[in-house]
């Protein structure tokens, strides 16, 4: 059946199957590799796009059941929908603070941090750590991806702040 998703801001049209998964049909058919297969049934975390803003496992959903709503994968960082460089702050902070080594839960865990900091600006690393439960990552023991965050949320807390003028 042909189908259309709008994947960061551009309306993909593709023949699929019923059957193909949103990670698929991102990876497959548009062509966007940085959404990562892991587990392939919902446990790892490393698939997770933001689904209308929220933080969901691609494997999980059927392409055909995302028509209709806004997908952002990691490659959409840049686009309008990016709120405003929120992920740009994001990826900034995960590079300072040595948050990834091989990557492959990276793209994942920076979704899910979106999605936390555009509801909580100011978390704990208890927020945090509960935020990113659902993320499995094999390489980092986890700490430096809560400072991660927490340096993201530190400067998006401050980002509208004037200037101290003293
Ligand atoms: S690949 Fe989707 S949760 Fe693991
Ligand atoms: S950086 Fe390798 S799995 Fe997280």
């Amino acid at each position: 059946m042909k189908i259309e998703i709008n994947i960061n801001n551009n309306i993909e049209i593709h023949e699929v199957e019923p059957r193909v998964t949103l990670l698929d049909f991102i990876r497959d058919n548009v062509g966007l590799k940085g959404t990562h297969a892991g587990c392939e049934h919902g446990v790892c975390g490393a698939c997770t796009v933001l689904m209308n803003g929220e933080a969901v496992r691609s494997c999980l959903v059927l392409a055909v059941q995302s028509m209709g709503d806004k997908i952002i994968t990691i490659e959409g960082v840049n686009s309008e929908d990016s709120e405003s460089g929120l992920l740009n702050i994001i990826q900034d902070a995960f590079c300072e603070k040595h948050g990834l080594q091989c990557g492959y839960c990276t793209s994942g865990m920076i979704l899910t941090a979106e999605a936390l900091l555009k509801v909580n600006t100011s978390p704990t690393r208890e927020e945090v750590r509960e935020a990113i439960s659902g993320n499995i990552c094999r390489c980092t023991g986890y700490v430096q991806i809560v400072d991660s965050i927490m340096l993201a949320a530190d400067r998006l807390s401050k980002r509208n702040t004037s200037p101290d003028k003293s």
